[in-house]
C-alpha cells in the first residue's frame, strides 16, 4: 500500500517527539501498520528554532491552515493546542477538505469537539484524539470502543500531570508551589499558559470530553464545578497526611438521580487507594460500568512521549483502517442504548 503522509501542525514537545519516534520507528511502523508512515508537511511558529529533529524532507508551512487545505497529506496531526485561532482554523480546512484529523486538542474538542465530529462524519473521515485525555493512557479507546454496550455510571481520576506532579513534590520534598510548576514547565508538562493547568481548567476539557462519550451528552463546560490546585498549601497537604489522606486534584463524571454531575476540585484520598498512591506525572482514570466492573487505568498523562505514543497509535489506527470502514461514534451523539440525561446546573 502507498504510505500514509503526515502534516504536523505544531512542532512543541509532543511535535517534535512524534516525528523524532516516527522516523526512528520507520520499519516497525511499516510492519505494524502494513504502510510507511512519512512525514511530507510540518507547520510552526519559527523555522529556524533548533528542534532536534531533521524536517528537511518535508514541506514547511508557516501557515498550519494553508498545510492543512493545500498539503501533500492524507492527515493532520493537530499538536498546536487552543480552543480558538490557529489551531481550529488548521482543524475545520482538514476536515472541510475531506482528510483524516489526529488532535491531542482537548480545549479545541470540549468547545467544538460535538460540531468537528459531526463535520468528519459528514465528510466520512476520522478525528481521532486518544492523546487529547490522560496524555498516553488509552483512555479514549476503552470509552469509545472496549466498553461498547456497558452502562457507564461514574467515570473519574487524575488527569492532569503537571498538578499531580506539584502536589506529588510539595509533599515528598517539601518544595514550594512555584518551584514545582516552574520544573513541570521546563519538563514539557505544563500547558502554554500554565494557569489552565493549575486552575483546573485542562482538567476540566479532558472531564468533559469524557462524559461526553461515557453518557452520551453533549459538552458543556460550564457545567462543571471547577476549583484548582493554587490555594494548596504544605499546611493542607500536612493536615491531610496526618488524617491519613492524600491531596489529589481529581475530575469526577457520575450519574446522579439529576442527570450527569461533573466536578473538578482538590480532593482529600485515603492514602491506602490505588489512585492517592499515584505520583508525579502519572494520571489514573477509573471507569465504573455494569458489565465489566471497575476498570482503573494508570499510566504517564503528559510529556513529549508519552503524548506521541497515544497520537501515533490515532495514526497506526488510520494507516490500518479501509475506505468504507466502519467509524466509532461521533462525540457528543447519544448512542442509542443511552438514554439522555440532563446535567447537572
Ligand atoms: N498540561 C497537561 C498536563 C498536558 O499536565 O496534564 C497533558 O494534557
Amino acid at each position: 500500500a502507498d504510505a500514509l503522509k503526515i502534516g504536523v501542525a505544531g512542532l512543541g514537545t509532543v511535535g517534535a517527539s512524534l516525528v523524532r519516534i516516527i522516523s526512528e520507528r520507520h520499519e516497525n511502523l511499516a510492519t505494524a501498520c502494513g504502510r510507511a508512515i512519512t512525514v511530507t508537511a510540518v507547520s510552526a511558529r519559527d523555522r529556524t528554532k533548533d528542534r532536534g529533529i531533521d524536517v528537511t524532507s518535508a514541506t514547511w508551512y508557516d501557515d498550519p491552515a494553508a498545510m492543512a487545505r493545500e498539503g501533500d497529506i492524507d492527515v493532520l496531526v493537530e499538536l498546536i493546542g487552543g480552543a480558538s485561532g490557529a489551531a481550529k482554523d488548521a482543524v475545520n480546512a482538514a476536515l472541510e477538505r475531506g482528510i483524516h484529523v489526529v488532535t491531542a486538542n482537548k480545549a479545541l474538542l470540549a468547545e467544538d469537539g460535538v460540531a468537528l465530529a459531526a463535520l468528519a462524519e459528514e465528510k466520512g473521515v476520522l478525528l481521532n484524539f486518544e492523546a487529547a485525555v490522560a496524555g498516553g493512557i488509552p483512555v479514549i479507546k476503552a470509552v469509545r470502543e472496549s466498553l461498547t454496550g456497558n452502562t457507564m455510571t461514574r467515570v473519574y481520576g487524575i488527569m492532569n500531570g503537571t498538578c499531580n506532579y506539584i502536589l506529588t513534590r510539595m509533599e515528598k520534598e517539601g518544595l514550594s508551589f512555584e518551584d514545582c510548576l516552574k520544573e513541570a514547565q521546563r519538563l514539557g508538562y505544563a500547558e502554554a499558559d500554565p494557569s489552565f493547568d493549575i486552575n483546573g481548567n485542562d482538567t476540566a476539557h479532558k472531564l468533559a470530553i469524557l462524559t461526553s462519550l461515557a453518557f452520551g451528552c453533549e459538552i458543556s463546560c460550564d457545567d462543571i464545578y471547577l476549583e484548582g490546585i493554587s490555594n494548596i498549601t504544605q499546611d493542607d497537604i500536612r493536615a491531610a497526611a496526618e488524617l491519613g489522606y492524600r491531596i489529589k486534584l481529581l475530575g469526577v463524571a457520575q450519574r446522579t438521580g439529576g442527570g450527569i454531575e461533573q466536578r473538578v476540585h482538590p480532593t482529600m484520598v485515603p492514602h491506602d487507594t490505588v489512585i492517592a498512591q499515584v505520583d508525579g506525572v502519572t494520571n489514573a482514570v477509573a471507569i465504573e460500568s455494569d458489565i465489566l466492573g471497575d476498570l482503573l487505568m494508570v499510566g504517564p498523562g503528559a510529556g513529549g512521549d508519552a503524548t506521541a505514543s497515544a497520537v501515533l497509535g490515532d495514526i497506526a489506527d488510520i494507516a490500518k483502517s479501509r475506505p468504507g470502514a466502519q467509524t466509532v461514534p461521533a462525540l457528543g451523539r447519544p448512542a442509542k442504548s443511552l438514554e439522555p440525561y440532563k446535567r447537572a446546573r
